[in-house]
């Protein structure tokens, strides 16, 4: 019996690695607090990827909601609702400011192939 239980607490933690995220496999939500509202509430439109691939700071997703709201039909939350969700996305799909490397300057820049010598409009 006890040997039972702890074989399976053994294969239950060689099955849940620390390291990477564990994902939903159906939408492809990372599996945290708040997972389950978020797919019952931003898949009824759009494709799950389209919330994954995009990324930001709480601000810029409560801005993408107010904007769905106003504009696409998104349904309104209640307050606890909200914050489940701003706080979900804002953790797992934060801001990724290692992500992208900080604009050339004008001097490292290429010159542009296309620029036109005078610009008539
Ligand atoms: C009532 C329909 C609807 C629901 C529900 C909905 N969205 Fe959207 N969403 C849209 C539409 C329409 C677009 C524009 C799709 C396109 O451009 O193809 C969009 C676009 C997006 C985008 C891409 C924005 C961009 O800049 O390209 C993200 C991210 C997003 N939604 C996240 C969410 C999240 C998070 C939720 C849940 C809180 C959600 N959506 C729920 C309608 C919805």
């Amino acid at each position: 019996m006890i040997r039972t239980a702890a074989l399976a607490l053994l294969l239950g933690l060689a099955a849940a690695p620390a390291s990477a995220a564990e994902k939903d496999p159906h939408t492809g939500f990372i599996i945290a607090p708040g997972w389950e509202t978020v797919r019952n509430n931003c898949i009824a439109c759009h494709s799950a990827s389209l919330v994954t691939q995009n990324s930001g700071s709480r601000e810029h997703w409560l801005s993408l909601i107010r904007w769905m709201q106003e504009s696409q039909g998104l349904w309104a939350f209640d307050a606890d609702t909200e914050n489940t969700i701003l706080t979900y996305l804002s953790s797992n799909y934060g801001p990724k400011e290692d992500a992208r490397r900080p604009p050339l300057r004008p001097d490292q820049r290429p010159e542009n192939p296309y620029s036109q010598p005078e610009q008539t409009n």
